[in-house]
C-alpha cells in the first residue's frame, strides 16, 4: 500500500494503475477510520481493480463552535486499517497541500443544502461539495463510496456530480451499527457512559416510525410526534430536527404514498448525532 501526502504524488500513483478497463473506487473519509468506513472500503474492493481511500480532517466543513480541534486523528491505525483491508493508495494530505491560500471558489448545491443539517450548519455543505469535487479532480475516481447514514451528503453530492456532469458514479452503502442499533459513527467516541447508553434512542425511533408506515399510518406529524416521545425518555438528547421528507427533493411530506426517508438528529452534552432510514409505504 501506498501513502502520498501530496496532490502531484496521489495523481501519478492512479495514472499509473488506471490503464485498461481498470475502475479506480474512491472512499473519502475524514480518519478515524471504523467498520462504517472499513464496509465502504470492502464494497470498493468488489466493484474497484484499485482502490484509494482519502483521509481529510476538512477544516472548512467545520462551523466556529464544533468539534475540528478534537476531532480524532489517530493516523497509524487508520494507516493499519487500510493495509488490512486491501487498500492500494491512501490520500491523506496536510490542509496547506489542500488549501496553500484563502479558497475563494465553491461548489454550492442550492436547495438540497437548507434543510435537515443544513439549518443548523449553514456553511457545513458547500464545504462538504467543495472538498469531494478537489478530491475528484485530484484522484479522476471512476466510482466513489459514502456511507447512507449521511443520507443527506449523499443526495447532496450525487445532486453535484448530475449537474456539473462528473464524471464517475456515487455508490451508496448501507448504515453500519453496533449491537444496539447505534449508527456507527467517529463522533461516538466522545459518548461517556450515560450517553452511549441514550443514543439507541435514535435507531429505536426511527424503526417505531417505520413500523408505523408499515402498519399504514400516513400521517407525518403523527408519526413525528411518537417518534419525540421516544426520544424524550432520556434528558441527554436535545432533539435538532425530527422530520419525514422525500427521498429525492429533500422537501418535506404531510402524507406518506411512497418512499421516504426518515430522519434524526439530537444533540447530547458531549456531542451531535444523526441517523435515518428510508421507508416505503
Ligand atoms: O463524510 C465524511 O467523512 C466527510 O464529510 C467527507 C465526505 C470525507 C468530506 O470531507
Amino acid at each position: 500500500m501506498k501513502v502520498a501526502n501530496k496532490i502531484q504524488n496521489v495523481r501519478s500513483s492512479v495514472k499509473a494503475n488506471r490503464g485498461g478497463s481498470k475502475t479506480i473506487g474512491l472512499v473519502p473519509t475524514m480518519g478515524a477510520l471504523h467498520i462504517g468506513h472499513i464496509s465502504l472500503i470492502q464494497a470498493a474492493r468488489k466493484q474497484s481493480d484499485f482502490i484509494v481511500v482519502s483521509i481529510f480532517v476538512n477544516p472548512t466543513q467545520f462551523g466556529p463552535n464544533e468539534d475540528f480541534d478534537n476531532y480524532p486523528r489517530p493516523i497509524d491505525d487508520d494507516l493499519k486499517i487500510c493495509e488490512q483491508n486491501g487498500v492500494d493508495l491512501v490520500f491523506a494530505p496536510t490542509a496547506a497541500e489542500m488549501y496553500p491560500d484563502e479558497n475563494i471558489t465553491w461548489v454550492t448545491v442550492e436547495k438540497l443544502t437548507d434543510s435537515l443539517c443544513g439549518r443548523s450548519r449553514p456553511t457545513h455543505f458547500q464545504a462538504v461539495t467543495t472538498v469531494c469535487s478537489k478530491l475528484f479532480n485530484i484522484i479522476q475516481p471512476d466510482l466513489a463510496f459514502f456511507g447512507q447514514k449521511d443520507a443527506q451528503q449523499v443526495i447532496v453530492i450525487k445532486q453535484m456530480v448530475a449537474d456539473l456532469n462528473m464524471s464517475l458514479k456515487i455508490i451508496t452503502c448501507p448504515t453500519v451499527r453496533e449491537p444496539d442499533g447505534l449508527a456507527v459513527s467517529s463522533r461516538n467516541k466522545y459518548l461517556n457512559d450515560e450517553e452511549r447508553k441514550a443514543a439507541p434512542l435514535l435507531y429505536k425511533s426511527l424503526l417505531k416510525a417505520e413500523q408505523l408506515v408499515k402498519s399504514g399510518r400516513k400521517n407525518t406529524a403523527d408519526i413525528i410526534a411518537q417518534m419525540k416521545s421516544i426520544l424524550s425518555t432520556s434528558d441527554l438528547l436535545q432533539p435538532d430536527y425530527i422530520e419525514i421528507v422525500d427521498t429525492r427533493t429533500l422537501g418535506h411530506i404531510e402524507s406518506i404514498n411512497g418512499p421516504v426517508l426518515i430522519a434524526v438528529a439530537v444533540k447530547l452534552p458531549s456531542t451531535r448525532l444523526i441517523d435515518n432510514i428510508i421507508v416505503d409505504a
